[in-house]
This record gives C-alpha cells, sequence and structure tokens, in this order.
C-alpha cells in the first residue's frame, strides 16, 4: 500500500484531466432536468430566509438516522457540529467499501442532483465553510457524474468554484471509517483515529466537521422537498420510515429495493423474486461481513436499526447476502474474516494479529471454539475503530448457529 509509483499516478491523473476515464457513464438526471422539475428551489429558499433549526427539526421529525450504517440521528449531528465555534466543514463519505452495499452508487447513477441538494442544505444548516467529497474510486461513473454536475452548479452560480471539493479514495475499506477518511482528506495515510473527541468537534484539518453518508443527505434533499411525511408515514412491524437494501446472493432479482424498515428477511426474498430456482434460503447477512450470518430460522426479524441489537448483530449499511443449501456458513465466515485480515490498517495489536490469527483458526478443519471466543473478546474489547471491534461477530453468530460446520 506504502509503494507510490508516481509515474502511474501522473499518467492516471492525466487520463482523468483528459476526460479518457473510459467508465461508462449511464442516463442520470442532469443538472437541467432536476431543476426543471423544481430541483434547488428548496436550497434557494432556505438560503434566502430559512431557518436552520426549522430543518433540523424537519429531519428529527423525520426519523432520519445515518444510513452509513450506525443510525445516529442525523438532526442530532447537526446540533453538535453547531455547538463548536467555526470554521466549519462538511465532509460526504463516498467510500462505500462495505461488501455487499451499493445503494449510494444506485442514487449517484441515478439522481446525483437530490444527493447534492440534500448535501447544501446540510452545508448551509451547520454553515460549512467548505464541502469534501470523499468518493471511492472503483465508482469512475460517478465520479465522472460528479465531477460534470458540481461544474454544472458553479456555472449556475450555486456554488462557488472549489466550494465542493471532490477527492478520490484509493481503494483502502478503512477509509470509509470517518476518521480515517479525514486523514486521508488531509494527505495522509488513512489510520482511524481514537474517540473523543468526536468529529463533530475535531474533523477536516481540526475544525468541527459535520460527516454524513451519500444516503442519508440525499433523504434531507428529500424531506425539504417533500416534507417528513416521506419517511415517517411508512410503517411495518412496529418500524418506522424505508431502508435501501442493497440485496445479493442467491435470489432471483439482486439490486437495492427500497422497502419499509421493519422488512424482514422474508419480505426481502419476496421483493427480489424468490430465490434462485434451484436453491433453498439457509442463512444471510444482514448488513455487511461485520453483521456476520443469522440462519433462515430467525426470518421473522424486521432488519432496521435496534432491532438486531438482542440477536448479537445489526443492520448497519443494510448490506443483505442471501446464502442457499449450497453455500457453506463457515467458508463464508472464513471470508468475510480475510477480508478483514486484508483490510485492517494494522494501527493496533489486537484487530491486526487478532484477524490474521483468527483466519488460521478458522481455516482449521475443526475450529478450537475456545480459543476463538477468547481471541474475539480481545478483539472487541481492545480494538481501536469499528473494523477490529466487529470482525469477530461472523466468527461468534456462526458458531452459535451452524455448530454443525465448525
Ligand atoms: P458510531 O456509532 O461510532 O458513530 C456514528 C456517527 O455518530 C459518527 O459520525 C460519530 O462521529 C457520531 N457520534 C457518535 N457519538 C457522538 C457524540 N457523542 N458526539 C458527536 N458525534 C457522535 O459508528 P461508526 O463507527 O462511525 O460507524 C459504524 C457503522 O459503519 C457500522 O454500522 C457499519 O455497518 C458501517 N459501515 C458502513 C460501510 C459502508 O460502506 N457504508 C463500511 C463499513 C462500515
Ligand atoms: Fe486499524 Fe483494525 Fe485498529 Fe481499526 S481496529 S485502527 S482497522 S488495526
Amino acid at each position: 500500500h506504502n509503494h507510490i509509483d508516481h509515474a502511474t499516478v501522473e499518467k492516471v491523473e492525466a487520463a482523468i484531466a483528459a476526460d479518457d476515464t473510459h467508465a461508462h457513464i449511464p442516463e442520470y438526471e442532469t443538472f437541467a432536468a432536476y431543476e426543471a422539475d423544481g430541483g434547488y428551489a428548496a436550497l434557494k429558499d432556505l438560503r434566502a430566509n430559512g431557518d436552520w433549526e426549522a430543518v433540523q427539526a424537519k429531519v428529527k421529525e423525520a426519523g432520519l438516522r445515518g444510513l452509513g450504517g450506525a443510525g445516529f440521528p442525523s438532526g442530532t449531528k447537526w446540533g453538535f457540529v453547531r455547538a463548536n465555534e467555526g470554521p466549519r466543514y462538511l465532509a460526504v463519505n463516498g467510500d462505500e467499501g462495505e461488501p455487499g452495499t451499493f445503494k449510494d452508487r444506485y442514487y449517484l447513477e441515478r439522481t446525483p442532483h437530490v444527493f447534492l441538494e440534500g448535501m447544501l442544505i446540510a452545508a448551509w444548516a451547520v454553515e460549512a465553510e467548505k464541502a469534501f467529497i470523499y468518493m471511492r474510486d472503483e465508482y469512475p461513473a460517478v465520479l465522472e457524474i460528479l465531477r460534470r454536475e458540481i461544474k454544472a452548479l458553479e456555472e449556475a452560480g450555486i456554488v462557488e468554484a472549489g466550494y465542493i471539493d471532490l477527492r478520490r479514495g484509493a481503494g483502502a475499506y478503512i477509509c470509509g471509517e470517518e476518521s480515517a477518511m479525514i486523514e486521508s482528506i488531509e494527505g495522509k495515510r488513512g489510520e482511524p483515529r481514537h474517540r473523543p473527541p468526536f468529529v463533530a468537534q475535531v474533523g477536516v484539518f481540526g475544525r468541527p466537521t459535520l460527516v454524513h453518508n451519500v444516503e442519508t443527505l440525499y433523504w434531507v434533499a428529500k424531506i425539504c422537498r417533500e416534507g417528513p411525511e416521506c419517511l415517517n408515514s411508512v410503517e411495518k412491524n412496529g418500524r418506522k420510515g424505508l431502508r435501501s437494501y442493497s440485496v445479493s446472493g442467491r435470489v432471483k432479482n439482486p439490486g437495492v429495493h427500497l422497502l419499509p424498515a421493519g422488512s424482514t428477511i422474508t419480505d426481502i426474498i419476496e421483493a427480489c423474486g424468490g430465490m434462485l430456482d434451484g436453491h433453498a434460503f439457509k442463512a444471510y447477512q444482514p448488513g455487511g461481513p461485520s453483521s456476520g450470518l443469522l440462519p433462515a430460522s430467525m426470518s421473522d426479524i424486521p432488519l432496521d436499526f435496534d432491532t438486531l441489537q438482542p440477536h448479537g448483530t445489526f443492520i448497519g449499511s443494510a448490506a443483505v447476502v442471501v446464502l442457499s443449501d449450497q453455500d457453506s456458513a463457515r467458508d463464508a465466515a472464513l471470508n468475510m474474516l480475510r477480508f478483514f485480515e486484508d483490510e485492517s490498517c494494522g494501527q493496533c495489536t489486537p484487530c491486526r494479529v487478532g484477524c490474521e490469527k483468527a483466519v488460521k483458526l478458522m481455516s482449521e478443519k475443526k475450529w478450537d471454539q475456545g480459543l476463538l471466543e477468547e481471541l474475539s473478546t480481545a478483539m472487541v474489547d481492545a480494538s481501536i475503530c469499528g473494523l477490529g471491534q466487529a470482525a469477530p461477530n461472523p466468527i461468534r453468530l456462526t458458531m452459535k448457529h451452524f455448530p454443525d460446520e465448525v
């Protein structure tokens, strides 16, 4: 990771400057189309005579929570950032690296301006001097769309040139951890920081920073344009709101499915047209590899924030992967740990050594369950960031729900 091949970097930069990224650009809603449909009227209105606290109240009323995966109440976060003296910044986390998650890409490749308007509304609400967008480089079409549309915003006078600073990630999963992302924006190696202080207090270049995921900002614009009802009027299984599930695996129609937040895996498989022919539902990953695997017998749990905690897991960014009787839960869990071993930034020992050790133990024919449990405890207790703290979830859940396989 550390070796920089300057010749290659220069070549890539030159190709990008020449707009020669060879990315296939899908049909999407351009600035002109979005504006003709009433886009940016909400932003202009707020900038002219808006009250940020009224918008915050609307965001709270809608029940909007951080859709990167942690579900932190978005309106509350605005208050935390505003409580610190300026200059303040906004940083958008577009480093959608969670295996199985592709909802941000889905929205950006279709309606980029809903997100961009939401971003500018949030930036206005916290009086951000600058907005950084940290976008993963594995999304070349998204990067090209954003370059074009940011330019259109500048030309239309909606933002000053340079106000939106589009930064490219370089393929490190850990740079999606918010403080590692900030380090990366600052030009440093992406290593998570200790908390506190939270980024709302000490963020980009030491300034209070509002960090939001792409989809969270998409909903900020929706709430301002359509009212909090666009989220809070939907109710299912006692849960309110909508969730963009990124579904993959053994289903007929994988993809992003926008469903009520109280949907169960049964509802989700149904929305995907059912299981693939010849496959019987066996297990599922509810929200990224750090959420591990649950068995098909636990199919009546609403897949929302808070509802999975009693079962030792969480919904995260709603990256649902459906496994069938032709898949091995044990192999899937090992694959998840291999991913964490590769992606650990190596800064702290429990995670760096723990992931490596777990992979070794899980590669044995028979798992040493006592030792894996002890190792899991050490990793959860002593890792600096969420990667190391959540990496043991697939180990524990597989031992609990698929004992025959381990
Ligand atoms: P977290 O719960 O620690 O923090 C969530 C947010 O709330 C952060 O922005 C944090 O700064 C803020 N916050 C929390 N307490 C605060 C306080 N007292 N004052 C001010 N701000 C406060 O969760 P974290 O570690 O940021 O995110 C973990 C989630 O990320 C997991 O659920 C995981 O599923 C998800 N994830 C998503 C990925 C993706 O590609 N979308 C990739 C990897 C993980
Ligand atoms: Fe890095 Fe892992 Fe420690 Fe997080 S837990 S800081 S990824 S070594």
